[in-house]
Formats: structure tokens, C-alpha cells, sequence
């Protein structure tokens, strides 16, 4: 209950009522997806559900976190991902950028691409947007600058 009441008080912006404890990080991705099912079918929403993920990102073992994500040995041979996932692009500057762009002007090629993934799956059933703040088991990648002001007001649907 104390360290409930701590990771409560750690989120200022907006407030939180309730801490969720699971055994591992791979069950709390797996919560989370349920948790957005939940509270679309709740809602009403059936057909919101879809979950846009980022190539080359890592979000666990069980079988939603690793359709998650983004790395194809964990894909191969496991009939994985599921059909509830998309992958956008990772967002590696030094791999991916094209002659001449800047980072700012890659995280604004990005920004468009998850814009555009959206629109042509149709924003009714895009549920919600996984990122890692920096890529760890998927390489140790950082995000170009200004990419998560650009990408996020794509994704508070
Ligand atoms: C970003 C991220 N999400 C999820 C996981 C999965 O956590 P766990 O190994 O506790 O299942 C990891 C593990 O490294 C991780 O780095």
C-alpha cells in the first residue's frame, strides 16, 4: 500500500486513483492492451482495438507483448504478431534517414507515416500508441529530436 501510494503521487500531470501491480513487465503490457479492450467494449466501441506499435521495439514475452513487439525472431515461427497490431516506423535516425534530412525533419516523416497509418486503418479502431521512451532490447535507440512532440498528439485520439 506504501509504495501504491508513492508511484500515485509520482504522476503530477495528470492524476491517477489506482496502482496495478503485476509480476513482470511482459503482464503489464499484456494488462494494458486488456485494460484498453476493456474500456472500449465498455464504452461501446468494439472495433476500437487495434494497438500501433514501432518496428524493432521490445515489449515482452507472452503472446500480446511479443506481437507488441517489434523484432522479427520473436515474430518467426511463433505465428506472431497477432492481428490486433501494427508497426509503424522505429525511429533510428542513423539507420533511417534519408540523404540530407535532419533528425527534426525525419521525426516530422515519422509523425506523418503514423498520421497516415491511422487515417487508412480508420481512427475508430486505432485503441492506443506503445513507445518505448528509448528503445532498449530492440538496440539502445534514442529518438530523433522533437520526434515524441510530433508523434504524440497523433495518438490522444
Ligand atoms: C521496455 C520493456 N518492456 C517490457 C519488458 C518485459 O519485461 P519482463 O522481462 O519483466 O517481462 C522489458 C524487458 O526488458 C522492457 O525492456
Amino acid at each position: 500500500m506504501d509504495l501504491a501510494k508513492e508511484l500515485i503521487s509520482m504522476f503530477t500531470t495528470s492524476e491517477m486513483a489506482k496502482v496495478f501491480f503485476t509480476c513482470s513487465g511482459s503482464e503489464a503490457n499484456d494488462s494494458q492492451v486488456k485494460l484498453v479492450w476493456y474500456y472500449n467494449n465498455a464504452l461501446g466501441r468494439p472495433k476500437k482495438k487495434k494497438i500501433i506499435a514501432r518496428s524493432q521495439s521490445y515489449h515482452g514475452t507472452t503472446f500480446i507483448s511479443a506481437s507488441l513487439s517489434g523484432l522479427l525472431a520473436m515474430h518467426q515461427d511463433f505465428d506472431l504478431p497477432g492481428n490486433f497490431v501494427l508497426h509503424t516506423d522505429c525511429p533510428h535516425y542513423w539507420r533511417f534517414h534519408l540523404p540530407g534530412e535532419t533528425e527534426e525533419d525525419f521525426a516530422s516523416r515519422l509523425a506523418n507515416n503514423l498520421e497516415n497509418l491511422i487515417l487508412k486503418e480508420g481512427p475508430e479502431t486505432i485503441a492506443a500508441f506503445i513507445a518505448e521512451p528509448v528503445i532498449g532490447a530492440g538496440g539502445v535507440i534514442l529518438p530523433p529530436k522533437t520526434y515524441f512532440e510530433k508523434v504524440v498528439p497523433h495518438v490522444i485520439i
